[in-house]
Formats: structure tokens, C-alpha cells, sequence
């Protein structure tokens, strides 16, 4: 039980410095890969995907840096997400998504550059999008399952995240789920489709 005369010993008062440029941590003890492989069932166009991990030999998509702290409430975890950009077909490259395990948590990304958007969507069918770009924060609040995605034409989306850390990462609820909206990009122009499968209807 922690309390203001009695902190918990599990870990010290540190700091660190963040590149926030190129969306690095200095040392992260963990350094998640999701490649366009990673990636099979979340985009429409199958065909598309399947032409880029053949053909581009396999990207990366996206890559979480950080540096854990322990996974217990009154903690607060935070992380460095960079999503590279890129299309499959004409939707835009985005993360699987997904809700927190604590479902009744919420998260705030501070978008440090690039360009896109927070899709997000509760397990009722409500859905909301948020522009991300420098400078702009986005608060997910509990209960909302959430995915970013890259709109822009040649740029990293790198945002700084946190969270409760014992909030958890439940992304199979959301595989099966799918999101109502499909963040696409045609002639220059951001759209926001309609999601025929897999996923509930649009309800908002
Ligand atoms: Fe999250």
C-alpha cells in the first residue's frame, strides 16, 4: 500500500531525455516492431498488403519505445509510438488498436510530429475521430478502444503516450470487432469510409 510517508520502494524519482524529433528514447528497455506481416486482417485490401510484404520487404509499420515502469495502479506508463506512413490500397498505414485490459483507463498522446488521426470506438458502436498533428494532445477516455493512423505523405506520425500502467493492452476484442470507420487517402483528400467487414454498423 503506497502512501505519501511511505512510498512504495519499486522504483526511484528518475528522468530521461526524449528525442522528439525522431520519436526515440534514449534507451528503451523494449522496443516493439509491428511490419506490414503483423498486419494481416486489419486492412481491406488484402491483395494490397500481401503485394507489400512481397514486394517491400515487409516494413515496419510501427514501433513502441519504452521504458517500463512496474505494471501496478498509481504507476503511470508512458511510451514513444512512431507509425511510418504509407498506404494499403488507399487506406492509410495505421496501428491494430485496441482497448485496455482495465477497461475503465484512459490515455493521452501528445502528437510530436506528422500528421493523422485517433479512430476510437466503445464496444456499444459509438465512434470519434481526433486530429493528430504537432502540438495536438488527444485524451481516449476509459472504456474507448483506440488506433492511430497516418495521413500524411512522407511522414512519421510520433506521438508521446500515458497511461495507468496497469492498464494492459486487450487487442483481440478489437480483431474481432473491427472499427465502423476505415481511414482512407484519395486524391489528396482525407476519408473516412464506412467499414463493411469486419466490424458492427456505423452508428455515429
Ligand atoms: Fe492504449
Amino acid at each position: 500500500m503506497m502512501s505519501a510517508k511511505d512510498p512504495t520502494p519499486s522504483i526511484d524519482p528518475f528522468s530521461l531525455e526524449l528525442d522528439l524529433e525522431q520519436g526515440l528514447l534514449p534507451e528503451p528497455e523494449n522496443r516493439i516492431v509491428r511490419r506490414a506481416s503483423d498486419m494481416r486482417g486489419y486492412y481491406a485490401d488484402e491483395a494490397a498488403l500481401e503485394r507489400l510484404i512481397a514486394e517491400a520487404g515487409d516494413p515496419i509499420h510501427y514501433e513502441v519505445f519504452e521504458v517500463p515502469v512496474p505494471e501496478e495502479a498509481g504507476q503511470l506508463m508512458y511510451c514513444i509510438s512512431t507509425l511510418r506512413p504509407g498506404r494499403v490500397g488507399d487506406e492509410c498505414f495505421m496501428t491494430k488498436g485496441h482497448y485496455h485490459t482495465v477497461a475503465e483507463t484512459a490515455e493521452i498522446y501528445l502528437c510530436l510530429r506528422g500528421e493523422g488521426y485517433m479512430l476510437m470506438k466503445t464496444s456499444a458502436g459509438r465512434c470519434a475521430w481526433e486530429r493528430m498533428a504537432r502540438g495536438r494532445m488527444v485524451y481516449v477516455p476509459p472504456c474507448w478502444a483506440h488506433r492511430s493512423a497516418n495521413t500524411s505523405d512522407g511522414e512519421p506520425l510520433v506521438s508521446f503516450c500515458v497511461y495507468p500502467a496497469h492498464a494492459g493492452h486487450n487487442y483481440g476484442d478489437i480483431q474481432c470487432e473491427g472499427f465502423p470507420r476505415r481511414i482512407l487517402k484519395r486524391g489528396g483528400e482525407v476519408v473516412f469510409a464506412g467499414s463493411a467487414s469486419p466490424g458492427p454498423a456505423v452508428t455515429s
